[in-house]
């Protein structure tokens, strides 16, 4: 705790510095605070690879990360989120961890689940534990949540997509690395190894471990961008298991086999403030 504090009030500090060094002063704190944060990127990317069947070309999947709900990030805000999200008509959805910033503090569930529910995604709705969804006694409550909005919760499991043709995907999730128990050969366990495979790891850092085993694709969140960036000097913060890789796209591995695409999320956490680390949604277009 004293750490956790300390910490925090060198980032607030540094933060203030840089403010007052480049004469942005007020003005930068009121951006960091009230625009940034509810500013949002729609990034797109597209997703190549020979294993994904044809008849797969252009299936849209959209993933959202980290909405830390109850911290900065209120259901008035979500609701439009999920406006958002559904305007661009997802064939798949996924949530890659952190809902509630403290779930056993989060007094508005019940208003909370219609709004996941109201998330349409013709093939299917997925997500995974992020530490947060952990913390806090959460994990009950987080997969009660989830599951009664129709979402799959992929915990070291694996879930095929299938088309009208019988042809198919995979969906591979994994616990989250700081306050769970990630185990990749578990989570593929019965998945044929010359399938297309997406990873689902709240964690990015991960990444090394994961393009061990034969997937193609890691989809992650967690880093927040690093929240808090400054020219030249890159993030002040970032968490455990979200260092090495805090947003857009690596090539990982040997033969750089592993693409790990790391999303910056909607919310903020621990400090109210985003600075060059805007919220973000991304849409995956497959391409065979
Ligand atoms: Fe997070």
């Amino acid at each position: 705790m004293v750490k956790q504090m300390t910490r925090r009030r060198f980032v607030k500090g540094a933060f203030g510095a840089f403010l007052t060094l480049f004469g942005i002063g007020s003005g930068g704190y009121v951006y960091a605070k009230q625009i940034e944060p509810s500013l949002l990127d729609i990034n797109t990317q597209e997703v190549q690879h020979p294993f994904i069947p044809k008849s797969f070309e252009g299936i849209k999947i959209v993933q959202f990360s980290d909405t830390h709900l109850g911290f900065q990030y209120n259901l008035r805000q979500f609701k439009k989120l999920v406006k958002k999200i559904n305007e661009l008509r997802p064939d798949v959805i996924l949530f890659t961890g952190d809902l509630m910033d403290r779930p056993n503090k989060f007094t508005e569930i019940n208003n909370l689940v219609p709004l996941l529910q109201q998330l349409h995604a013709p093939l299917g709705k997925y997500c995974i534990y992020g530490n947060h969804d952990h913390g806090g006694y959460g994990s009950n409550l987080y997969r009660n949540i989830m599951e009664t909005a129709n979402f799959d919760l992929l915990l070291n499991e694996s879930k095929a997509i299938k088309l009208r043709d019988g042809s198919h995907i995979y969906l591979v999730g994994i616990d989250d690395a700081m306050l769970g128990r990630p185990n990749m050969a578990l989570a593929l366990k019965g998945v044929p190894v010359n399938s297309f495979k997406i990873v689902l790891s709240h964690a990015p850092d991960l990444a090394e471990t994961i393009s061990q085993y034969p997937v193609q694709w890691q989809l992650s969140g967690h880093s927040h961008g690093g929240q808090v960036k400054l020219p030249f000097i890159g993030a002040l913060v970032t968490p455990p298991f979200g260092r090495k890789y805090t947003e857009g796209l690596y090539r990982i591995g040997q033969d750089q086999q592993l693409s790990l695409y790391v999303n910056r999320g909607i919310g903020t956490t621990r400090l109210p403030f985003r600075f060059l680390a805007k919220p973000e949604l991304t849409v995956f277009t497959l391409k065979t």
